[in-house]
């Protein structure tokens, strides 16, 4: 008879033939900033995760340094926002200060940079309106002028390099970004500075926890115009080659858990590092489900993420980033201290 739980019977087995791994440098750490805090909040929804203040940022990179992770994604939350993006483009704005607060306590992490303006825009959308607003065709359609929010982009991109940042990331699915600034990094003297982009993010409903993160929710009308409909997994491929040719250094799709197939597509025909975002309401769904009791956080976080590269993440933007780098951690000086015992004996 075949029997492949030959290879199953025990631990040192089971290590042996195991073909995926968590890595603690697989991890990349989101961090909310909000202006204006003496002290963090924390975030309801998202049990664990704060707002920090600017004045807690060098204890919490302290902290993330020591588990041995090697990357954060910082996004801001400012005190005021705009109709018209100017609010992002302060130099004194709460990501530079940020970004300049991180390269000098730690200059060794890669410090990377959420790119879009929902968050700095009074509406709430990833890119500044046209005149007509959210009278496009009827039902709410709301009408993202891409060509205007590209030129915000580019200076916000060049604001956040100048500031420190390794890697910026747009997330706000703009036709022609990456190429866009690219070109705006470059002329600026940039050309070091690297693009991950969010080639495929799709309109999901789990993003709900991280909207009062950072407070980005749409005054009106919903994300559809511009990100993808969760539907479309051939026209998310599209859209990562599209950043493929225009230059991307890596490419990012979101959300992770229930994009997986999308990500394993993406691992077969591109050879760009690939990232996957498991977004606030995969965390919080979690987290939820642990507090009733109804499942246990710390496995079920672990083979989501497992599950993410299996399917070919090489990278995982997580909210569980520090707990899971302490589990692994834990993991690995249970072992040592097993190994020691049977030595002893
Ligand atoms: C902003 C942005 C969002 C997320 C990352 N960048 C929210 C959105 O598009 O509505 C979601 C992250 C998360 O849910 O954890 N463009």
């Amino acid at each position: 008879m075949i029997r492949p739980r030959r290879l199953r019977r025990t631990d040192g087995l089971r290590r042996l033939v195991r073909e995926t791994h968590v890595r603690v440098s697989d991890l990349i750490c989101p961090l909310f900033v909000r202006e204006g805090l003496v002290h963090g909040q924390p975030i309801a929804s998202m049990p664990g995760q704060q707002q920090l203040a600017l004045t807690d940022l060098p204890a919490c990179l302290d902290e993330i340094a020591r588990l041995g992770i090697g990357a954060v994604l910082v996004f801001g939350v400012p005190e005021k926002t705009d109709e018209r993006g100017e609010v992002a483009l302060r130099e004194t704005g709460i990501v530079p200060q940020a970004l300049r607060r991180a390269k000098e306590n730690h200059p060794q992490l890669v410090v990377m940079a959420d790119l879009c303006l929902c968050g700095f825009l009074s509406h709430g959308h990833c890119g500044v309106l046209t005149a007509r607003k959210e009278k496009g065709g009827g039902h709410g359609d709301v009408d993202v002028d891409n060509d205007a929010t590209l030129r915000l982009l580019g200076d916000m991109a060049v604001l956040y390099a100048q500031a420190g940042a390794d890697v910026v990331a747009p997330s706000g699915m703009m036709d022609g970004v990456v190429r866009h600034l690219r070109a705006a990094l470059d002329e600026a003297g940039w050309q070091r500075t690297a693009i991950l982009s969010y080639a495929a993010k799709l309109a999901s409903g789990f993003y709900g926890p991280f909207r009062d993160a950072a407070h980005s929710v749409p005054r009106f009308g919903d994300r559809r115009g511009y990100q993808l409909d969760p539907a479309n997994g051939r026209e998310a491929l599209r859209e990562l080659r599209l950043d493929v040719q225009e230059g991307a250094d890596a490419l990012m799709i979101k959300p992770a858990g229930p994009c997986l197939d999308i990500v394993r597509a993406a691992r077969e025909r591109f050879d760009l590092p690939l990232a996957a975002y498991q977004v606030s309401g995969e965390y919080a769904m979690l987290h939820a489900a642990a507090r009733r009791g109804w499942l246990d956080l710390r496995s079920c976080a672990l083979e989501s993420l497992l599950a993410i590269k299996r399917a070919g993440g090489d990278m995982i933007v997580t909210y569980f980033a520090r707990e899971c780098a302490r589990w692994l951690q834990e993991e690995s000086s249970l072992l040592s201290f097993l190994r020691k015992q049977e030595s002893m004996e």
